[in-house]
């Protein structure tokens, strides 16, 4: 059996905001008191599309700050930057000769990303799987806290791992490993799916890519920045229904109470029960009120931090250490199993 882990990174390419938190960082939390957890600023991900460096350098700081910020315990778990252990670069190699073509080709999220201009996208961008693969298995991950959007990638995860366990049965054996080197690692599902939409249309997810600032709650923004944002947040001319079958087919509604009860931690049923009936602008001021006081202390934490480069790089290098120290042996093993 192999040891229970938690594998999850962030990427820094942009501004991270409301639906970051609320659909993964927060929920990176809990899970620290029921597995070892391993917290990654993806940076290696990030370059599949341009980057500018100063800006990325600026971004990796920003994210470490949120995970720390967040309630990450850097001590008793690992935070750190992908490029600063280069063996998730190794494994992604190897992994890159275990998967196949074809199921690259199937991956969903590359022909949203590559766009029209297929030709024109890197080559990192559609192996980003494989590095994903790399970044879970160095570490032997049996679980992943994975937002919808990364579902896919995950299944690619356990299609190489098992084609690697199966490719080598006998190399593994050999060397006392069992039946398999690499776990098939689980999805780690937490409640109901949460999909943050954007303030300014419904139908679109919050997104560090909206070209409108007025779409996403950054997690930096100061109290009247997010005060404005949710006044300003598109609605319907409607009250609020005090039922949950009110809200079909009224998508900004609908996401403006999924934020009220993620920030509160409490059902969206409850939600309606305290302001169903009621006009808009009373809702919103409430909601004005939670945000302010659940994301203002969060924001302050992540500039006081970010404001410590130095400190935030602290971390990170302490981190790279330890997450060698599982990664390295694990990419020692393949090697030997590979016959290198
Ligand atoms: P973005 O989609 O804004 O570029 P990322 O792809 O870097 O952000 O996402 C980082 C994490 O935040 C992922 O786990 C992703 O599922 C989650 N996430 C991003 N946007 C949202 C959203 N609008 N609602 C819920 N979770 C989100
Ligand atoms: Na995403």
């Amino acid at each position: 059996a192999f040891q229970e882990r938690v594998f999850s990174g962030v990427q820094p390419t942009g501004n991270l905001h409301l639906g970051n938190y609320l659909g993964a960082i927060s929920r990176f939390v809990p899970l620290q008191d029921q597995y070892d957890c391993i917290y990654c600023v993806v940076d290696m991900h990030a370059i599949t599309v341009p980057q500018d460096p100063a800006e990325l350098k600026r971004q990796i700081r920003e994210v470490t700050a949120a995970f720390l910020a967040a309630g990450i315990d850097a001590t008793r778990h690992i935070v750190f930057n992908q490029s600063q252990v280069s063996e998730h670069a190794e494994l992604a190699w190897v992994f890159n000769c275990v998967a196949r073509i074809g199921w690259m080709n199937r991956m969903t999220q590359f022909k949203e990303k590559a766009g029209k201009d297929r030709e024109n996208a890197s080559l990192g961008l559609y192996a980003y799987p494989s590095l994903m693969a790399a970044d879970i298995l160095a570490y032997r991950a049996t679980h992943v806290p994975v937002g919808e959007d990364q579902k896919q990638h995950l299944e690619l995860t356990r299609d190489i791992a098992q084609k690697f366990n199966n490719d080598y049965a006998a190399s593994i054996a050999e060397r006392g490993f069992g039946d398999a080197f690499f776990p098939l690692t689980e999805p780690l599902i937490q409640g109901p799916a949460m999909r943050i939409m954007s303030l300014r249309d419904g139908t679109k997810k919050m997104s560090k890519s909206d070209p409108s600032d007025y779409s996403r709650i950054n997690l930096t923004d100061d109290a009247d920045t997010i005060a404005q944002k949710i006044r300003k947040a598109k609605t319907d001319p409607e009250p609020l229904p005090s039922e949950e079958k009110g809200l079909e087919g009224r998508p900004e509604a609908d996401n403006l109470v999924g934020i009220f009860a993620a920030l509160q931690g409490i059902p969206r049923t409850e939600v309606l029960r305290q302001y169903g009936g009621g006009q808009f602008s009373a809702f919103k001021a409430a909601l004005i009120d939670l945000a302010v006081d659940r994301l203002g202390p969060l924001g302050a934490d992540m500039k006081r931090l970010v404001n410590d480069p130095a400190y935030i790089d602290s971390v990170l290098i302490d981190g790279a250490d330890r997450a060698r120290a599982i990664a390295k042996p694990t990419i020692d093993a393949v090697k030997d199993i590979l016959g290198f």
